[in-house]
């Protein structure tokens, strides 16, 4: 149990203890500042209402009634009734001792679930770009950390490798075949190579045609049509799989289940909504009306799951997909993580889903949308002459300047070691800026704040674990070796401290609400808390107490360990040295 539960649980046997119902709302939030303790309970102001009796005196009453002798060491009632909690110094350090004796940190796994996570999913008809950088970081985050609180996690890449584009790709690529080019070669460039299917295609005679015949046959199964798709689909996924490998994410071809694996059962879904009736033939095509999304003038949003003239469409595979993820991988959750611009695509395709029993009620559809990535001109991210950006180059952009940046600094480790921390502050300093900005929000992609070793990024965390590290590695102790207790006397140890034991509640918000920059702003604190400590109290310094000394670095190693643990769930690699 963390801080937040063990006080919930508390102030809620207190207030049934006055007489306030059972389900009564238990209100424990952070406190703002430290003169305010570390908790408040705020739930005086409502429960005054209910029980007929002034705030401050409840608040009275519930300090009475709350058990927590030798947590708190103090309970202050403040403005209309707030009560302040005031966390004890000795019970902190039971806490933290508890922490440092434990393998993960003191945190317990949550009640398990399966969670389907369907992220990174690009589109394999061209090149990786930096729209789907967010959702294979965010994703990847995500995913990591569901698994650390003990879930069963099941990946899903819902790659685009279907649909009619691919028609003009394939007839572009078996000329180029019989040309006796190989596929790996004329698809070295996807970019490059989609562009000239394009161009084929809107000026070239005949060439539309045969592009279109190409969409039936692969609609239709062709053997010899498949087998052409089969290639540029393994070259394409190779090239995504280059971007994974830099990004150190941990997407493998296991996780692909592709919009092509629910070509079979788009008949079905359609053919079912039509059942039930949820689908209606409208000019030609089979439609869902949504009273539910009426505009203001009550007309019905249009949901269409098969074109006139049979063609499914995007909405289709998603039915499929949900079907498939709720009854075939039994999933309790379903998140989906794409940019905002879906987001009504996915509120619909709830609608349906439900209506038609795709999905159970006691499972979640949670459309995870994120703001986009803006240059620093404020206007979607470009390249100079405003094409997109390919993320390959982007990535290795990042440790081209990284490698710039930390030829600066004086050190003394090998060349290949200093190429090794320049690839990871590089990709860390990418990745980072991602996580760490609110994902709802559009955000700005700037190199010098992300590469900088001041603020909220991945370098300055990188940093604040090595300063930990060359702690030990001076003192040539290793930290999970020491046995005297920890004594919290400055007030520089004990906000540590109780920044420490709250790396828990950060997991929790994350897991729930798909949000890696709550985790980020957390690791923030704690490296900023840990610098401040660092400097108020001396560790190594002649002179200094053994016991002191030997709690403080019991405190250093907790932060160590807090900070690599979180930057793991992230997907941020850490060295020993820079
Ligand atoms: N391929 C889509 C895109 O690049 C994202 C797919 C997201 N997942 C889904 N189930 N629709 O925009």
């Amino acid at each position: 149990m963390n801080i937040y539960q063990l006080l919930q649980q508390k102030f809620q046997q207190a207030i049934v203890a006055i007489g306030a119902p059972k389900d009564s709302p238990v209100p424990v939030s952070r406190s703002t500042r430290p003169e305010f303790g570390e908790y408040q309970f705020n739930g005086a102001m409502a429960l005054s209402k209910q029980l007929q009796q002034k705030p401050r005196d409840i608040a009275e009453k519930i300090v009475e009634a709350v058990q927590l002798d030798g947590i708190a060491s103090k309970l202050e009632i403040a403005g209309p009734g707030f009560i302040n909690v005031h966390l004890d110094d000795n019970w902190l350090a039971s806490q933290l001792q508890h922490a440092a004796d434990s393998s993960r940190l003191g945190i317990e796994t949550e009640k398990q679930q399966t969670v389907v996570v369907d992220y990174s999913s690009p589109n394999l008809a061209k090149e990786m770009h930096v729209g789907h950088l967010r959702t294979t970081i965010i994703g990847d985050a995500v995913v990591k950390t569901l698994e650390f609180m003990g879930h069963k996690v099941i990946r899903q890449n819902h790659m685009g490798d279907w649909g009619t584009q691919f028609g003009m790709l394939l007839a572009h690529l078996s000329d180029k075949l019989e040309s006796d080019q190989v596929a790996e070669t004329a698809l070295s460039d996807l970019e490059v190579f989609y562009r000239e299917a394009k161009v084929r295609f809107d000026e070239e005679q005949g060439f539309a045609d045969r592009a279109r015949d190409y969409v039936v046959k692969l609609q239709g199964g062709d053997a010899n049509c498949m087998a052409l798709w089969q290639q540029f689909i393994d070259v394409s996924i190779t090239h995504s799989e280059e971007v994974y490998q830099k990004l150190n994410v941990s997407l493998t071809r296991d996780d692909i289940m592709g919009e092509s694996a629910y070509n079979d059962d788009l008949a079905n879904v359609v053919h079912e909504l039509k059942e039930q009736g949820i689908a209606v033939e409208d000019q030609g095509a089979q439609v869902v009306f949504l009273e539910e999304l009426a505009d203001k003038e009550g007309n019905p949003a249009v949901y269409i799951v098969q074109k006139t003239g049979g063609g499914y469409l995007y909405a289709t595979t998603d039915l499929a997909a949900m079907r498939y993820r709720s009854t075939k991988l039994n999933a309790d959750r379903t998140l989906i993580l794409t940019d905002a611009r879906q987001a009504l695509h996915f509120k619909q395709t709830e609608i349906v889903g439900r209506k038609a029993g795709f999905i159970g009620a006691g499972q979640t559809y949670e459309h995870c949308p994120f703001g986009m990535m803006l240059g620093s001109d404020g206007k979607p991210f470009k390249t100079r002459s405003g094409g997109t950006v390919k993320l390959v180059e982007l990535l290795d952009e990042a440790v081209e300047r990284s490698t710039v940046l930390l030829a600066k600094r004086e050190s003394d480790l090998s060349d290949a070691q200093r190429a090794e921390i320049a690839r990871k502050v590089g990709i860390g300093a990418v990745k980072y800026a991602d996580l760490s900005k609110n994902r709802t929000t559009d955000y700005m992609f700037n190199w010098d704040t992300m590469l900088s070793f001041e603020g909220n990024t991945a370098p300055y965390l990188q940093y604040a674990y090595t300063r930990v590290q060359s702690i030990f590695r001076k003192a040539q102790i290793d930290g999970s070796q020491i046995a005297e207790p920890i004594a919290l006397q400055e007030a520089q140890e004990h906000q540590l401290a109780v920044k420490l034991l709250q790396l828990s509640e950060a997991i929790k918000q994350l897991t729930a609400d798909a949000t890696p920059h709550v985790l980020c702003s957390y690791l923030y604190d704690v490296a900023s808390l840990f610098m401040s400590f660092y400097e108020a109290c001396p560790i190594l310094k002649e002179g200094i107490d053994e016991s002191v000394k030997n709690s403080r670095l019991t405190l250093a190693a907790l932060t160590g360990r807090t900070l690599k643990t979180g930057l793991d769930l992230l997907g941020i690699e850490t060295m020993e040295q820079m």
